[in-house]
């Protein structure tokens, strides 16, 4: 089953005004988390940071004011996502810091129109559980060039351990709040992936896979960190 943010129907809920919820709710928490995260990672105001599959902005709000103006770039599947993340969710001031042509709607992780900045930093939060393992791959191929050498992304993914059978659905350990649990699947969205899976993708590119593990996603989502070693 392809991903709900390829159907017809998810177009006409965010402009009927349901983004956030579109995205999965948890505003202020998931972009919270995110930027802890970053900034413990070693996220600094000068880095340049790319934001794969950024939505609406739900971390782009705080990241345009963590960073020096001009330093945050998204992309997104979603040109809707981008303008009402853009138009909506910024106040004018942020909307000064961070010039529209720095988000960019893409459905194969094109990112030539970044041209010769090189990044510091890029995170993908709830994308590739979104992602076939090819895909997943093209992200990591196309990403690579734009990278500073030994720089991360951070992805979020849903992990398969391997005493589990990956053909088998899997219920997804979560903390207290059972409502956010989530079931994740081999051959369709939300995809989970064993750390071999993840390994696989990085073969034969400069990218080191690193399993980073529990970073407080609500609905238990892990963290991956890919190191640009080119
Ligand atoms: C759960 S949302 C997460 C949004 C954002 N990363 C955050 O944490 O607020 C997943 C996002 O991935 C985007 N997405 C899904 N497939 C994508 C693809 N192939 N390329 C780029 N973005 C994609 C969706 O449009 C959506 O905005």
């Amino acid at each position: 089953m392809p991903s709900p943010y390829y159907q017809p129907e998810f177009k006409q809920h965010i402009q009927e005004g349901g983004h956030r919820d579109a995205i999965g709710g948890l505003w202020d928490e998931m972009g919270r988390l995110q930027l802890e995260f970053l900034k413990a990672q070693g996220l600094q105001p000068y880095h340049r940071l790319m934001d794969i599959g950024c939505g609406p902005l739900r971390f782009g709000c705080l990241a345009v004011d963590f960073l020096d103006a001009r330093n945050y770039y998204g992309v997104d599947i979603s040109e809707e996502l981008l303008d009402i993340g853009y138009n909506n969710e910024l106040t004018d001031r942020q909307r000064e810091r961070l010039p529209r042509s720095h988000l960019a709607a893409t459905d194969q992780f094109d990112l030539r129109y970044l041209q010769d900045t090189k990044l510091d930093m890029a995170i993908a939060q709830s994308v590739f559980t979104h992602l076939p393992m090819n895909h997943i791959r093209h992200c990591l191929k196309r990403l690579a060039p734009h990278m500073k050498t030994g720089c991360p992304l951070f992805a979020t993914f849903l992990h398969c351990p391997d005493h589990h059978d990956v053909t088998e659905p899997l219920t997804q350990p979560v903390s207290p709040d059972k409502e956010l649990a989530v079931t994740s699947y081999d051959i369709r969205d939300p995809y989970h992936y064993t750390l071999e899976d993840l390994e696989y993708c990085t073969r034969d590119t400069a990218w080191r896979f690193q399993m980073i593990g529990d970073w407080g996603h609500p609905r238990g989502q892990k963290m991956a960190g890919f190191f640009y070693e080119g």
